[in-house]
């Protein structure tokens, strides 16, 4: 009998681990393995053909799990090389997309941050789809280059002050919707709210893992908890800091932030 359907995802280091946390709160017959790129992290600042090429080294390394399709849990990888790997792998490569859509057609009218990585703020995909969306207007982009460091080091404090004059400035134009277009960032909701207490969130997680499990054919029901007993993951960080390993525990134990 044919077992679960083995997954990967990658990101540069622990950002990712936000879109595993959204699958495990599905019981869907699936096993994830997660790889966290943290020797060449965080890549949104690097050249888009050395984002490509880790990219690729990367999904070649899924690929000797023996995973049946991969899943870019990073949006500055996916801008980078989800076109080019689709043509390269045999098998489905996912990505993400910033959730600029659902927060912009659910806000007629209003203006809506986008935070990013510089890859992803520069990159076609995005502009593509602020194209298709008509949004250039209305569309905020903030680039945060080094903002997913801080995630990967776990410096939550120094996140926070990085954050200060961004949120200021939201603030002062009485920016009400923000969304989050790195996966690092999920983990920093708490001090977007912490400080702007009706600020408006958005994140790709949930839509792209609806897509992904609707796309592999995998019926779920969402379980609501973290940590469903169907989902087994593995996680492989190429780190040699035993702290990387702990702060991927308590980020994917943590509640939506830190
Ligand atoms: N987690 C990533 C993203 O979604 C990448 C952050 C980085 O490595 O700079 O864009």
């Amino acid at each position: 009998m044919k077992g679960p359907l083995k997954i990967g995802l990658m990101d540069s280091g622990m950002g990712g681990l936000s879109v595993l946390k959204e699958i495990l709160k599905y019981e869907a017959d699936l096993e994830v393995v997660y790889f966290g790129d943290l020797k060449n992290s965080p890549y949104g600042e690097k050249k888009v053909s050395a984002v490509l090429d880790l990219t690729r080294d990367v999904c070649n390394r899924l690929i000797r799990e023996e995973v049946e399709a991969i899943l870019l849990a990073c949006n500055t990888a996916t801008s980078a090389a989800a076109e080019t790997l689709r043509k390269e792998f045999s098998i489905p490569i996912f990505g993400m997309e910033p959730a600029i859509k659902p927060a912009i057609l659910q806000n007629p009218g209003k203006r809506v941050a986008l935070l990013a990585t510089p890859v992803t703020q520069k990159e076609e995909k995005l502009q593509k789809l602020k194209k298709e969306l008509n949004a250039d207007d209305l569309l905020l982009p903030i680039s945060c280059p080094g903002l997913a460091g801080f995630v990967d080091r776990g410096d939550f404090a120094g996140a926070e002050e990085y954050l200060q004059p961004i949120l200021r400035d939201l603030r002062e134009e009485g920016v009400e919707i923000a969304v989050l277009g790195c996966t690092h960032y999920v983990f920093l909701k708490d001090i977007f709210l912490k400080n702007i207490p009706d600020l408006k969130l958005y994140d790709g997680n949930s839509g792209t893992i609806k897509h992904l499990l609707n796309s592999l054919g995998k019926s779920a029901t969402s379980s609501d908890f973290a940590g469903s007993e169907k989902t087994k993951y593995k996680l492989l960080l190429n780190s040699e800091e035993d702290f990387h390993f702990r702060l991927a525990d308590l980020l994917l134990n943590s509640e939506e932030g830190v």
